[in-house]
């Protein structure tokens, strides 16, 4: 990407501007202040790792997936910050929701959720892969998985976060010691924003704002030169030369 474009220039402006405490709105500081409730939708690898961590430090969580059984002991494991319920029960339960299922699943999951993705926040982990996912996942390739993920669940104002980077190392990244590896994130919405970036540094990341979903979504995902465990500055450097 060009950084000199008056676009990406504008946005890069506007994304600092946000991220100066000084001038975020009352209620996206209180948001990002406060501990949430959070619904998982999709308690697999990625999932139960980051609920777990985010549990842990204070959130609430609802684990969902196709097997209430299997949530119901995920989240007696964690304790009383975590607990599980249907997909519906875990987007009507969350502030923000994680969504974190195959690629193939999103357009009957935003089907099932239908009205309860208006407006809701959204950290989408979602990656689409042709040999496990089909044509969906050829199609959001083209289009761009940001964008594609916006499309299959509608109303959702979407962040992406936890893309390309291993559920392992998500699962301990908040015990480690040390420098923090970025994560970088994508999106529109600037509480959505404020709210994900909390999270992504309780889930023990350093969160690098990139871009929006059309112009970046697409770049974070396996197999792009964002992908993979990075400092914070090689992912601001990487991303100034995407587009
Ligand atoms: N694994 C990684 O290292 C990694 C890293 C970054 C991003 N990702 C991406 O993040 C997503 C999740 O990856 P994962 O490794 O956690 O997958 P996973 O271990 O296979 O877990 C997928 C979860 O989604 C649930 N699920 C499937 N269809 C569903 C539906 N229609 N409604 C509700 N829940 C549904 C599954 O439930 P059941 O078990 O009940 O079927 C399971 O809990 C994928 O898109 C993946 O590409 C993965």
């Amino acid at each position: 990407m060009d950084i000199t474009r008056p676009d990406r220039r504008r946005f890069l402006l506007a994304a600092g501007a946000t991220a100066a405490a000084g001038v975020l709105p009352l209620q996206v500081l209180a948001a990002e202040a406060a501990a949430q409730r959070i619904g998982i939708i999709g308690s697999g690898r990625v999932g139960s790792a980051l609920g777990t961590s985010w549990a842990k430090a204070g959130h609430t969580v609802m684990f969902s997936s196709l097997d209430l059984e299997h949530d119901k002991k995920l989240a007696a494991g964690i304790g009383a910050n975590a607990r599980a319920g249907t997909p519906r029960e875990a987007a009507a339960f969350g502030e923000i929701l994680l969504i974190s299922v195959p690629y193939g699943a999103l357009p009957q999951l935003g089907k099932d959720l239908g009205g309860l993705l208006k407006g809701k926040m959204v950290i989408d982990t979602c990656n689409p892969f042709p040999n496990r996912d089909g044509e969906i996942a050829n199609w959001a390739r083209e289009k761009g998985a940001g964008v594609a993920s916006a499309e299959l669940l509608p109303g959702a104002r979407i962040v992406r976060a936890f893309n390309a980077v291993g559920a392992a190392r998500m699962a301990e990244a908040a015990q480690r010691q040390g420098p923090r590896s970025g994560m970088p994130m994508a999106g529109d919405d600037a509480a959505a924003i404020a709210v994900a970036t909390r999270l992504v540094r309780d889930a023990g990341f350093e969160p690098v704002l990139v871009g929006g979903l059309a112009a970046m979504g697409k770049h974070l995902m396996p197999g792009t030169p964002l992908a993979g465990e990075r400092s914070p500055e090689d992912i601001r450097k990487i991303a100034a030369t995407l587009n």
